[in-house]
């Protein structure tokens, strides 16, 4: 039997521990593997996870310091029920990694080996997540456990008054089904999607947290194989999102309801020096489209406010967060070149201008999308004219700037969401939508992918790449 809402206790995900450090080098090792977790009471589920536990474990990581990570795959031979051998490509999401390093898709590891990954975190402060992104099996890999956060710090965000620390806190959303035995089942209804019918925040069902009188910064993560989410806190109070996929935006933006799609990082702070000791405050999902419903998917999880805080340090949101991001400053002009990347299903798969990754594959990984120079500044249109789906799309490697969004085709450009105004690296193209980015393709050249987050798309086969300046491959 599934828990009631808001009976399990929150927890967080544990922190990584480095192995060693030799210069501004820092050492991390994890080994993937089966596990057996308490995700509902009483019952044991088969998990795979990073170093066996999901979410995995959290990586705090300071600009300027390169990390090694070393990614042990010790995963069965099989699935339990799909009977792929799980190979497993890691793939930093939100890092300007170089293409070898990058997670790409078809760069396997198998039961048995080992790869070392090396990540620059020369970028700003900012949200990241790691997870799996072996080629056609990326939805299955995640939706078992591998999936992890990982965060960035700089002196910018670090000398802000904003909530750190303790009160700076992972909220890893994913949904899941469960056997009458509490395995995991996995169905991707004819490569359309996923939808379980458990909310799990960092693993566990509808979780109630206790809380102070303050303010807390949450970053919340999206790690869904398909489902989309629209974010409510019942009190009606706003959340305050503060950052995006690519880090702290420019000035704050309160909402009262926020559209996250699959993959996008939102850096959302509540205060709950609002209510009274006492008060239970719940996190709600306002159920966008093109998604499959269940009784309590409209739960996420609960705070139970218990005391007064303990310190009020680090406990405000400025007017002015990031004065400057240099994606944020592009603007087109008559020359930027613009290229269109149109999101269309044909004959059951899914396409990126009519292309799969298996054409990239037939063409021994050559076929790119796209070939900007090195440094050039582009223009993208996402087209998603296919009706009945919405698309978060991911391209590697950059950071974008959302431009504004066309509706049914009307011919009329509205801008962005308040919440999409900062650097991003996902965006949520809906249904009928086309949507216009602007973007630098740097710093290193390369071959990159291009995809679909929703991850049963991406696995049937909404995944390009495009290859950055010359000789990348
Ligand atoms: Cu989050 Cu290509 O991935
Ligand atoms: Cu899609």
């Amino acid at each position: 039997a599934l828990p009631a809402p808001f009976s399990t206790p929150f927890s967080k995900p544990p922190v990584a521990t480095k192995v060693t450090s030799v210069g501004t080098t820092d050492y991390y090792s994890m080994t993937m593997r089966e596990q057996a977790a308490e995700i509902l009471p009483g019952r044991q589920t088969r998990i795979w996870g990073y170093d066996g536990v999901f979410p995995g474990p959290t990586i705090d990581v300071q600009q300027g310091r390169e990390v090694v990570l070393r990614q042990i795959n010790r995963l069965p031979a099989s699935h339990p029920t799909l009977g792929y051998t799980p190979f497993t490509s890691t793939h930093l999401h939100g890092s300007a990694s170089l293409p070898q390093f990058d997670g790409y898709a078809s760069d396997v590891t198998y039961p048995g080996s080992w790869k070392d990954y090396r990540y620059p975190n020369f970028q700003g402060s900012r949200t990241l997540w790691y997870h799996d992104h072996g080629v056609h099996h990326t939805a299955p890999n995640v939706y078992m456990g591998l999936a992890g956060m990982y965060r960035m710090h700089d002196a910018v965000e670090q000398g802000l008054p904003i909530p750190q620390g303790y009160y700076d806190v992972p909220l890893v959303v994913t949904d899941a089904m469960f056997d009458v035995d509490g395995q995991l089942l996995y169905d991707d209804d004819d490569h359309s999607g996923f939808f379980g019918d458990v909310v799990l925040v960092n693993g566990r069902p509808w979780p109630v947290m206790k809380v102070e009188r303050r303010k807390y910064r949450f970053r919340i993560l999206n790690a869904s194989v398909s489902r989309t989410y629209r974010w409510q806190l019942d009190s009606g109070e706003p959340l305050v999102v503060i950052g995006t996929d690519a880090g702290l935006m420019a000035a704050p933006q309160p909402v009262t309801t926020l559209l996250h799609g699959n993959a996008e990082r939102y850096e959302v702070v509540i205060d709950f020096a609002k209510y009274k000791i006492g008060r239970r405050v719940t996190l709600r999902n306002i159920s966008p489209k093109n998604n499959v419903d269940y009784t309590h998917t409209d739960k996420v999880m609960a705070f139970d406010v218990v005391a007064k805080a303990s310190t009020t340090s680090k406990n405000s949101v400025p007017s002015v967060l990031s004065p400057y991001n240099a994606i944020m400053a592009l603007t087109p002009t008559a020359d930027t070149p613009t290229r269109t990347m149109a999101l269309v299903r044909q004959g059951g798969q899914w396409t990126i201008n009519g292309e799969t990754w298996a054409d990239v594959e037939a063409s021994a990984y050559t076929r790119a999308l796209a070939n900007p120079a090195l440094n050039a500044v582009e223009v993208w249109e996402i087209h998603n004219d296919s009706g009945g789906w919405h698309h978060p799309l991911h391209i590697h490697l950059i950071d974008f700037k959302i431009l504004d969004r066309e509706f049914d085709r009307n011919g009329v450009r509205v801008a962005p969401r308040a919440h999409e105004r900062g650097a991003k690296d996902v965006v949520h193209v809906g249904e009928n939508e086309r949507v216009r980015l602007i973007t630098q393709f740097g710093p290193h050249p390369g071959r990159y992918m291009i995809h679909c987050h929703n991850l049963v798309h991406e696995d049937h086969d909404m995944m390009g790449q495009f290859s950055v300046g010359e000789g990348g491959y």
